[in-house]
């Protein structure tokens, strides 16, 4: 059983070709599931070959029986289906003003998948994780020595903790389809982690070990990398990322794009949160002195995106425009005006700027490309 051959992903963009790093131009977020080959991939080392016949999955560390299970016998455990959203943590990093290292995502490092697994806490409850167990550190096959500093003295494996009351709960997937097929090299095969409401990177890829363990996990991905400054008594600390913030993204119209004066326009998008549902959108073309109710086409399903819309008339006067949307959460939670810099290039949520150009029907188009 060998992995399946890789995919072409015609139509993504690529942010990194090796490894790959790949993006979906949001204006095609037109589906409530994105199909597997829309979806973007984000991998900090090559994609490993794991053949699945070969393939355990490892249970242990602060647990009383640990095990270690087949790809056949994890298929065989009770299934369970979810509908989850994955966004990378740097999404939207071509939105930071100064411009930040990393990967340049645009609107298209997200996506929302349908996945099927089993769910991690029947694995944990079969290994009889310890009361003193305070995280659950997923661990991928995929190594390498990542470029940014601190540089570790070594190559290290991906990996990432997950506090136990998460890792507990029923959503959280070890999973081995996507959208009812086999799970692609790229996206994890044979079996990855599925974390919905966190961000993307918790959602351990090629996953080879499920490591309980009795002091938070403080590795490479969870302090240097992935991890944003908060503050304990007045002084920074260093937290590992995870929930989601809300957010909603426009994907129509597009960046730059022209359109007709005084016209019904179609503003289009989808919206997420975290551990809460999103209740409202708004749309705003005039700096945010008048907001625009949007209506949602999907119903609130928690970890799943939802899709609205906004009839909009576009101004009557021809001229540059910039299209904002914001998207409130059912805990009260509002998208801000700006990014928050204790999150460095990371948990980019704001309301995205998206500028058009309204045109003038006597102008020469050629006019306005020279802007
Ligand atoms: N798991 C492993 N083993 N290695 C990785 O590089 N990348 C993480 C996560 N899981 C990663 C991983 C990040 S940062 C994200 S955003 C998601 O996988 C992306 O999942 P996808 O490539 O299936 O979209």
């Amino acid at each position: 059983m060998t992995a399946p051959v890789r995919d072409a992903s015609p139509g993504l963009i690529i942010r990194e070709k090796e490894p790959r790093n790949l993006e979906a131009p949001f204006d095609w977020a037109d589906s409530y599931l994105t199909p597997t080959r829309r979806f973007y991939i984000r991998s900090h080392f090559a994609a490993p070959d794991v053949d699945a016949a070969a393939y355990r999955l490892c249970v242990d560390g602060a647990v009383t029986k640990p095990f270690s299970l087949t790809y056949q016998e994890l298929r065989g455990m009770p299934p369970a289906t979810r509908v989850a959203l994955l966004e990378c943590a740097g999404n939207s990093r071509v939105f930071l003003v100064p411009q930040a290292k990393g990967a340049q995502w645009a609107l298209g490092a997200v996506g929302n998948a349908e996945w099927t697994g089993v769910p991690l806490a029947s694995l944990l409850e079969r290994a009889g994780v310890t009361d003193d167990a305070c995280e659950v550190v997923l661990e991928g096959s995929d190594r390498g020595t990542p470029l940014e500093e601190p540089v570790p003295p070594g190559p290290i494996s991906y990996a990432r903790g997950l506090p136990r009351a998460k890792a507990l709960r029923p959503e959280v997937l070890i999973a081995y389809q996507m959208n009812g097929r086999d799970l692609p090299r790229d996206h994890g095969y044979p079996v990855r982690a599925i974390v919905p409401g966190h961000y993307g990177m918790a959602s351990v890829k090629w996953l080879t070990r499920i490591h309980a363990v009795r002091e938070p996990f403080r590795g490479y991905w969870q302090t240097s990398d992935y991890a944003y400054w908060d503050r304990l008594d007045g002084q920074p600390v260093r937290r590992a990322l995870r929930e989601l913030r809300v957010k909603c993204e426009i994907a129509r119209p597009g960046i730059d794009e022209a359109l007709a004066p005084n016209q019904v326009y179609t503003v289009y998008g989808a919206a997420w949160a975290g551990e809460t549902d999103v209740v409202a959108i708004e749309v705003t073309a005039d700096g945010g002195n008048t907001w625009q109710a949007a209506q949602f086409l999907d119903p609130a399903h928690r970890y799943a995106w939802r899709r609205w819309t906004c009839e909009w008339r576009t101004p009557a006067k021809a001229g540059r425009y910039t299209v904002l949307a914001r998207a409130t959460a059912a805990n009260g939670h509002v998208q801000p005006a700006s990014h928050d810099p204790s999150y460095g290039s990371y948990a980019i949520h704001h309301a995205l700027p998206i500028d058009v150009f309204v045109d003038d029907p006597g102008q020469d188009p050629g006019a306005r490309q020279a802007e």
